[in-house]
């Protein structure tokens, strides 16, 4: 399984201030960045968020405990097919799995589809360390063999699956299965938060 569809959406005072906190983010274009854990470090009342999330969650028997919110910003310039890859937590020194997470739109384009791949899942032995340039900056990491987002792409072949309409207006989504992006140009702003559970394992109590 690699998504799951919610109707879960943060009420209007809470999307407002969402957007409000990164407003002065869409200035320049840039193509990926993730703000993690503490929406409260940015000297915001930022509870009602945290509310109505943990209130949501709470029916799946899940928190925001394994690894915080994470908040997945981009402003690109053309639309751009993202670098596909597996979802990696670094914690003590160890590598663990994101199994899924759930992820809401606040800012972006619907219909921009989301690709997944059997062919490849966190462990698997083709999941390699590597160095990988992603928008001209080099960073170490595993993933997925090729020297270029092209290079993993074509090395992954065809998709076993693709979705658009995703976060209309929020999703459950397999992240341990290799899965990318194509995005289009602008401001996106995704919240999104982290689990150790696989996608089939999550039940609505
Ligand atoms: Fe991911």
């Amino acid at each position: 399984m690699f998504y799951r569809k919610t109707d879960f959406e943060f009420s209007k005072q809470s999307k407002d201030l969402i957007v409000s906190l990164f407003a002065d983010r869409w200035k320049e274009s840039f193509p990926h960045d993730v703000e993690y854990g503490s929406l409260k470090a940015l000297g915001f009342d930022t509870n009602t968020i945290y509310e109505e999330l943990n209130l949501f969650l709470l029916g799946y028997n899940l928190n925001c405990s394994y690894a915080g919110i994470s908040i997945f910003l981009s402003n690109l310039r053309e639309k751009t097919k993202t670098n596909p890859h597996i979802d990696i937590l670094h914690k003590n020194k160890e590598r663990l799995p994101i199994r899924s997470r759930f992820n809401i739109m606040i800012l972006g384009n619907p219909e921009d589809p989301m690709f997944w791949w059997n062919k490849m899942k966190f462990g698997d032995p083709d999941h390699i360390e590597n160095t990988f340039t992603y928008f001209g900056k080099p960073y170490r990491s595993f993933g997925i063999p090729g020297n270029t987002v092209e290079e993993r792409w074509n090395y992954l072949r065809e998709p076993t699956e693709i979705k658009n309409n995703l976060l209309t207006p929020s999703s459950f989504v397999n992240t341990i299965n290799a899965h990318a992006l194509e995005l289009s140009p602008g401001p996106r702003l995704i919240v999104s938060v982290p689990f150790d559970k696989n996608i089939e394992d999550i039940a609505c109590y």
